[in-house]
C-alpha cells in the first residue's frame, strides 16, 4: 500500500498543468461505448484509477478500451452484455452511469446496486426515476437493479431531489433519452461543466441535446449515434486543489487550462478570503498578498461552491486566524477529513452539517489517513503547510481522482514523495 511523505513548509512557485476532467471523462468514456455504434477516440482523458477501471468495465460488457498517453480508444462493435456487477459497482459508484445506455441500447439492464460511500448515502432513487419516466420497468432484486423497456418513450421529467439537482440523474437520463422515441425535457437538471461536456459529445456523435448548462435539458431522441473525436475538458476540481495548494502554501502558481466560468465560485471565496488571481486565455496565476481573512463557505450544486471543494478548502480555512463556518447541503456528512485535520492541530468542530473551524497558527505534520478521495486532497494540502512531516495513508483514494499528485507538487517545489509500504 502506498502512503505520501510530506516534509510541509514550501512555498509552490511555478506552473502547473491540468489533466482532463475525471468527472467528464467517465460518462463520456460510457457513452462511446455503449449508444455508438462504431469507435470513439477521447483525447485528455486523465490517467486514473477510476477511468481505467470504467475500461474494465466496459470490457467486461464486450466493449474494447484502450488507454494511451491522454487518449482512449473505444471500440463498441462486440458490445454484448447489459449486467454490471457488484464486484464493479461496489468499487466505482459511477458504475450506475452504465443503466441509461444500456437500457437505451439493449432494452435491458441489470446494474448491481450501489451502496453507500465513505461521506454518507448516495442514493440512485432519481436515476431510477428518470428510467421509469422513459417508459422503463424497473425492480430491485437480489441487490441489483433490473430495468426493462421495449422502447424507450421522450417524457418531461422533473429530477431535481432534496439536496438540489444530480450531475449522475441528469447524465444518465440525458444519455438514455439520445435514444428514445420522441422529446424528453429533463428539469432541474445538472448544470455542472461535465453535463455540459457529456451533451456536447453526444451532439457531435449524432444526438440532439438543447439547453445543457441550464436547468431544463431537451433531447430530441435520434435513430442512431456514431463514434467521434472529443477533447475532455480540463479538471475544475484539480484546478480548485493547486490553487489552495498555491495558497496555504503562500506561494504563486501559475494552473494553466483552468476555465474561469468552471471555477468562478472557489476563485470568488479565494478573493474574499485574499488571495491574489490573475486570469489570461490560458488560466490562472494564484499568489498570496498578505493577511488572510476567515469566511463561511456554503456548497451547492452548480454554478455554487463545488462539495467536491468543501474538504479541500477546510484546509486552508484552518489556517487562518478567525473563525469561518462551512456549511455543506450536498452530502451532509462529509466532514471525515477535520478529524483528521484536528490530529495536524486544526480546530475544527462539527454539528450536524457545519464545521465550525477555529483559525489557528500553523499545522504540525502528523500521520493521517484518508477516507475517500477528496480528503485524502485536503490532507495532502494541509500537509504542505504543516511543519514537519505528515505521512497520509489510503493513498488508492487519491489516485482515483488526481493524476501524477505528487510529481505535479514535487515539479511546483514542495517536499512530497510516495512510498510503498
Ligand atoms: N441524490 C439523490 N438521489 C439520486 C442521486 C443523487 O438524492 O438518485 C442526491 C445525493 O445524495 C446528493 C445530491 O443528490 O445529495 C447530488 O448528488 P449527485 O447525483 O449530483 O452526485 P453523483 O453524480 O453521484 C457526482 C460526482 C461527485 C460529486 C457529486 C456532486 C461523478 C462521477 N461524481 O456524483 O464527485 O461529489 O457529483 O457534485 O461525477 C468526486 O469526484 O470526488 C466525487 C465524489
Amino acid at each position: 500500500m502506498d502512503i505520501f511523505v510530506i516534509r510541509g513548509g514550501n512555498r509552490l512557485e511555478g506552473e502547473v498543468k491540468l489533466s482532463g476532467s475525471k468527472n467528464a471523462t467517465l460518462p463520456i468514456e460510457v457513452a462511446a461505448a455503449i449508444l455508438a455504434d462504431s469507435p470513439s477516440i477521447i483525447r485528455n482523458a486523465p490517467d486514473l484509477r477510476d477511468v481505467r477501471f470504467m475500461g474494465n468495465l466496459l470490457e467486461h460488457l464486450g466493449v474494447k478500451v484502450e488507454y494511451e498517453s491522454s487518449t482512449l480508444r473505444v471500440d463498441p462493435r462486440t458490445l454484448s452484455g447489459y449486467e454490471a456487477p457488484y464486484e464493479f459497482v461496489s468499487q466505482m459508484r459511477a458504475s450506475i452511469y452504465v443503466l441509461g445506455p444500456l437500457l437505451a441500447r439493449f432494452g435491458r439492464a441489470k446494474v448491481s446496486f450501489p451502496g453507500g460511500c465513505a461521506f454518507g448515502p448516495r442514493p440512485v432513487d432519481l436515476h431510477i426515476k428518470g428510467m421509469e419516466a422513459l417508459g422503463a420497468q424497473v425492480r430491485i432484486e437480489h441487490g441489483y437493479i433490473i430495468a426493462e423497456a421495449e422502447k424507450l418513450k421522450g417524457r418531461e421529467m422533473d429530477l431535481l431531489g432534496p439536496h438540489g439537482s444530480s450531475v449522475g440523474a441528469t447524465g444518465n437520463v440525458m444519455m438514455a433519452a439520445t435514444l428514445a422515441e420522441g422529446v424528453t425535457v429533463i428539469r432541474g437538471a445538472a448544470r455542472e461543466p461535465e453535463i455540459v461536456d457529456l451533451a456536447r459529445f453526444l451532439n457531435a456523435m449524432g444526438a440532439r441535446i438543447e439547453g445543457a448548462g441550464t436547468p431544463v435539458i431537451t433531447i430530441y431522441g435520434v435513430r442512431e449515434l456514431h463514434g467521434v473525436e472529443h477533447t475532455v475538458i480540463p479538471d475544475r476540481i484539480e484546478a480548485g486543489t493547486f490553487m489552495v495548494a498555491a495558497a496555504i502554501t503562500r506561494g504563486s502558481v501559475r494552473v494553466k487550462g483552468a476555465v474561469s466560468q468552471h471555477v468562478e465560485a472557489v476563485s470568488e471565496k479565494l478573493s474574499e478570503v485574499g488571495i491574489s488571481m490573475e486570469w489570461d486565455e490560458n488560466g490562472v496565476k494564484v499568489s498570496w498578498d498578505g493577511t488572510l481573512k476567515a469566511v463561511d463557505v456554503r456548497t451547492s450544486p452548480f454554478p455554487g461552491f463545488p462539495t467536491d471543494m468543501q474538504p479541500i478548502i477546510t484546509s486552508l480555512l484552518a489556517v487562518i486566524p478567525g473563525i469561518s463556518v462551512v456549511t455543506e447541503t450536498v452530502y451532509y456528512e462529509r466532514f471525515k477529513h477535520a478529524s483528521e485535520l484536528n490530529r495536524m492541530g486544526a480546530d475544527i468542530r462539527i454539528e450536524a452539517n457545519t464545521a465550525i473551524i477555529h483559525g489557528v497558527e500553523r499545522l504540525s505534520g502528523a500521520p493521517v489517513m484518508a477516507s475517500d478521495l477528496r480528503s485524502g486532497a485536503a490532507l495532502v494540502v494541509a500537509g504542505l503547510a504543516a511543519e514537519g512531516e505528515t505521512t497520509v495513508s489510503r493513498v488508492y483514494h487519491i489516485d482515483r481522482g488526481y493524476e501524477h499528485l505528487e510529481r505535479k507538487l514535487t515539479a511546483l517545489g514542495a517536499d512530497i514523495s510516495r512510498q510503498s509500504i
